[in-house]
C-alpha cells in the first residue's frame, strides 16, 4: 500500500462526516459526479412508494391537504434555508432553475428605477443564466451587458438595475466573492441575484448574513434531490413586498381558491410560486434532504477542502508530468468543491475509460475532465483510488 493509500485510510477514519455515507445507495465504484446528480439517498424510494400509493392511490384529493402537499414548496424551501444561510420564509422549491433565473432577474429589475437600463451578467455563466438574462433583458427593455466576474465591479454603476453572478462557475470550479461581490452591487444602488447550484451543499453561501437580494439553485447537484427535482428561489424578507413575479400564477395569489379575475399577489416567498407544484419530484425532494439532518455545513465546507486538496495531491503525485493541467483554484477562498483538470486532447476518450473502470466524473468540452466532491459520501480512499486509476489510464 502506498503512502497515499496509508492517509487516505486514516482520514476516512477520522471523518465525522464518514458515516453519512451509509444513508446513500452507492456501488463498489467511486462516484465524484454529484455535483451534476446527486446519489440516492435510502430514504427516497420508501417515501416516494408512500407518495404514490396511499397519499396518491388511496387519499387521492385528500391529500392536498392531509398529506400537506399544498404547502410543501414553502415548507421544503424552509428546509432548504439552513443549509443556504437563509431564516425562514424566504425560500420557495418549484419549477426549474432556468425559470426561476427568470423570475428573480425580472423581479430585480422591476425593482429598479426607470433610469437604470443595464443588465450585468456573467459572461462566463452557465449557459442557461446568459440566455434567459437576454430574455429578461428584452422583457424589461433594458441592454444586457455580460462581463467576467473579476470585471464586475468595475462595470457597475448608476445605470446598473441588476446583476446575475454564479457563486461557483460549473467548469472550473471557482467560487466566485459573494459577500465583497454583493457589496460591489449594492454599493451601486442595484440588485444582486445568485446562482447558487454549484455551492448549496456543498459550503457555506451565508444569504442572510451577506445581504444577497434574490438566489436561485437547484437541488438534484449537491441537495441530492433526484433528477430533474425542483429548484427553489429566495427572495430576502425585507423586498418581498416589491417582488413583482413575471410568473404570476394562481399559486402565488393572496387567494388561490377566490378564483379571482385580478390578480392579487400573496405575501411573503409564496410569491415565488406560480402554477401546481410537482409534487412527486418534491416530496422526494424532501425525503432526500433528511441526510442533512444534525449535519453542519461548515464541516462539510472542511471535508470538500481536504477531499479536493488530496485529491490534487494524489494526482501530483501519480500523473505522469505535464499530461493534465489543473483549472481548479489553489486558494481555499476561490475553490467550490470540485476539480476541473485540463486534460487535450483526449479527455472525452479518458473520461469514457475511468466511467469503464467505475471511477465516475464528467468531461465538459472540449478538454476538461470535472470530479465534483461530495462530502457526504465520498471518501478519501474514494480520491487516491480515483487518482491512482487516472494515472494509469494516463500512462
Ligand atoms: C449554474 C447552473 N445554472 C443553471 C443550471 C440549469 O438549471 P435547470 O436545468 O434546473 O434549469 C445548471 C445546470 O447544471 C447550472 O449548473
Amino acid at each position: 500500500m502506498s503512502d497515499l493509500a496509508r492517509t487516505a485510510r486514516q482520514r476516512d477514519a477520522d471523518d465525522p462526516l464518514a458515516s453519512r455515507r451509509a444513508l446513500f445507495v452507492l456501488d463498489d465504484g467511486v462516484y465524484l459526479d454529484g455535483n451534476s446528480l446527486g446519489a440516492l439517498p435510502r430514504s427516497v424510494p420508501g417515501r416516494v412508494e408512500d407518495v404514490v400509493r396511499r397519499q396518491w392511490g388511496a387519499l387521492r384529493i385528500r391529500s392536498w391537504d392531509e398529506s400537506g402537499w399544498w404547502t410543501a414548496p414553502e415548507r421544503i424551501g424552509d428546509r432548504i434555508a439552513p443549509l443556504v444561510g437563509a431564516a425562514a420564509g424566504q425560500i420557495v422549491v418549484g419549477d426549474s432553475t432556468s425559470v426561476n433565473v427568470l423570475k428573480a432577474l425580472v423581479g430585480a429589475v422591476r425593482m429598479a428605477d426607470d433610469a437604470r437600463d443595464e443588465i450585468v451578467v456573467d459572461a462566463t455563466t452557465f449557459p442557461t443564466d446568459g440566455y434567459i438574462a437576454e430574455s429578461a433583458a428584452r422583457l424589461t427593455g433594458r441592454t444586457l451587458r455580460p462581463v467576467r466576474p473579476d470585471e464586475v465591479p468595475a462595470a457597475l454603476s448608476g445605470r446598473t438595475a441588476a446583476v446575475l453572478l454564479n457563486h461557483v462557475d460549473y467548469r472550473s470550479g471557482r467560487l466566485h466573492d459573494l459577500p465583497s461581490l454583493t457589496a460591489a452591487v449594492h454599493a451601486a444602488g442595484a440588485i444582486a441575484v445568485w446562482d447558487l447550484c454549484h455551492s448549496a451543499g456543498a459550503l457555506p453561501v451565508g444569504l442572510d448574513e451577506h445581504g444577497v437580494d434574490l438566489a436561485v439553485g437547484c437541488t438534484y447537484k449537491y441537495l441530492n434531490g433526484g433528477p430533474g427535482s425542483p429548484a427553489y428561489l429566495y427572495v430576502r424578507s425585507g423586498l418581498q413586498d416589491r417582488f413583482d413575479s413575471p410568473l404570476p400564477g394562481w399559486n402565488s395569489h393572496a387567494e388561490p381558491f377566490g378564483m379571482r379575475e385580478a390578480y392579487e399577489p400573496a405575501a411573503g416567498a409564496l410569491r415565488g410560486r406560480v402554477g401546481t407544484p410537482d409534487i412527486l419530484s418534491m416530496l422526494a425532494l424532501e425525503a432526500a434532504l433528511e441526510v442533512w439532518d444534525g449535519v453542519s455545513i461548515d464541516a462539510v465546507r472542511a471535508k470538500s477542502l481536504a477531499l479536493t486538496d488530496f485529491f490534487l495531491e494524489c494526482v501530483r503525485a501519480y500523473v505522469p508530468e505535464g499530461r493534465v493541467e489543473s483549472l481548479t483554484p489553489v486558494r481555499h477562498e476561490e475553490r467550490g468543491s470540485q476539480v476541473a483538470l485540463r486534460c487535450a486532447p483526449d479527455a472525452g476518450d479518458v473520461m469514457k475509460r475511468l466511467i469503464g473502470r467505475g471511477i465516475v466524473g464528467d468531461f465538459r468540452r472540449p478538454d476538461v475532465l470535472r470530479f465534483g466532491f461530495t462530502p457526504l459520501y465520498v471518501g478519501f480512499a474514494d480520491v487516491e483510488r480515483a487518482a491512482r486509476v487516472l494515472a494509469e489510464e494516463l500512462r
